[in-house]
């Protein structure tokens, strides 16, 4: 049994995640901010715990006496607030002063495990290509602090603990603001999902996305890309949620709308196809569930 520190254990992936390492064995304290959440943290057999992940001396004494660090909190804005700069400020802290906090924790204490989240939308456009963990980036503001929080993770490996960073393609949760948002736009006729039909979208079930923090509690120090199994073009999810809800095709959102979104939007209009077999390769997980299915829970 190991002692595990997670963070963000009441989100929409820290809420799948929080159970595995338990039902594992692991012994898990699970950072909340609320009462009310707590509850829930020890409802699910872990320990809650508050504490400022911003206050470096605070995470220090609350990691001290872990085997093992995963950091998985984040503040993702959704809707209006995401075209906004200040609507990711949060979330750049998460990823890059609470990443190097903890890390910097998990090296002083001794920990010797460190898990990041991480994400695969800064991969460039890859067109018909399998995407590994060595294809370039192409940050926008909006996401480029995961590279901060990949550092902070290297830093582990580098003194001579176990760094590991999942870069998780997008969730796909019942749950999800994104994906239910994706649903409400889909019921009034509308195709949400920026990007050409022939290009690849990459997501991943949360309930596998929470399979994978915990293979990484015994995975070689490295960056994993975490997807489901077989990618597909955004025609045939165009297909599958319209189906999903009753509708014979949907609409696809006017250029304009793309143009507005800036930078977010064109980069989420990259084709990917990204690859997990690294993952498989060092761990004994693989990916369940094809997202193309999903879309008939959301509707
Ligand atoms: N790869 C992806 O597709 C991906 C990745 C991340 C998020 N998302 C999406 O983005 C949307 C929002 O997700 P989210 O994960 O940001 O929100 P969320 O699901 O509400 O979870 C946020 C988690 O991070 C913690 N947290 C947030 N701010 C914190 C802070 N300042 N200090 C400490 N802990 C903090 C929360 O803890 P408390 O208990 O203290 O509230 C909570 O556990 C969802 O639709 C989700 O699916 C997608």
């Amino acid at each position: 049994m190991s002692r595990v520190f997670v963070t963000g254990a009441t989100g929409v992936l820290g809420r799948r995640a929080l159970p595995v390492p338990i039902e594992a064995g692991h012994a898990v304290t699970a950072v909340t901010r609320t009462a009310d959440k707590a509850d829930a943290v020890r409802r699910a057999g872990a320990e809650p715990v508050t504490v400022d992940l911003f206050d470096p001396v605070a995470v220090r004494r609350a990691v001290d006496g872990h085997d093992a660090v995963a950091h998985l909190a984040t503040n993702i804005p959704t809707g209006a607030s995401a075209a906004a700069r200040r609507g990711w400020a949060v979330n750049d802290r998460l990823r890059s002063r609470a990443a190097a906090n903890l890390s910097a924790a998990a090296i002083d204490t001794g920990a010797g495990r460190y898990v990041q989240e991480s994400i695969t939308f800064p991969y460039v456009d890859g067109g018909d290509r399998w995407l590994d963990e060595a294809t370039e980036c192409a940050c926008f503001w909006g996401n480029r602090t995961t590279a901060d929080a990949e550092a902070a993770t290297g830093a582990v490996s580098d003194a001579g603990g176990t760094g590991v960073v999942l870069r998780f393609a997008m969730f796909t949760a019942p749950d999800s603001a994104h994906l239910l948002s994706f649903a409400n736009m889909a019921r009034r006729g509308v195709w949400g999902v920026f990007g050409d039909d022939d290009a690849f979208v990459s997501f991943i079930g949360v309930d596998d996305a929470a399979a994978a923090v915990l293979a990484a509690l015994d995975a070689p120090a490295g960056v994993y890309n975490v997807a489901e199994p077989e990618p597909l073009p955004r025609r045939d999810h165009r297909r599958a949620l319209a189906t999903a809800v009753g509708r014979r095709r949907l609409r696809g959102l006017p250029k304009l709308a793309q143009k507005a979104g800036g930078e977010g939007a064109a980069s989420l209009a990259r084709s990917h196809r990204i690859s997990s077999a690294a993952l498989q390769y060092a761990t004994s997980w693989s990916p369940t569930r094809r997202a193309v299915d999903a879309w008939s829970e959301l509707a």
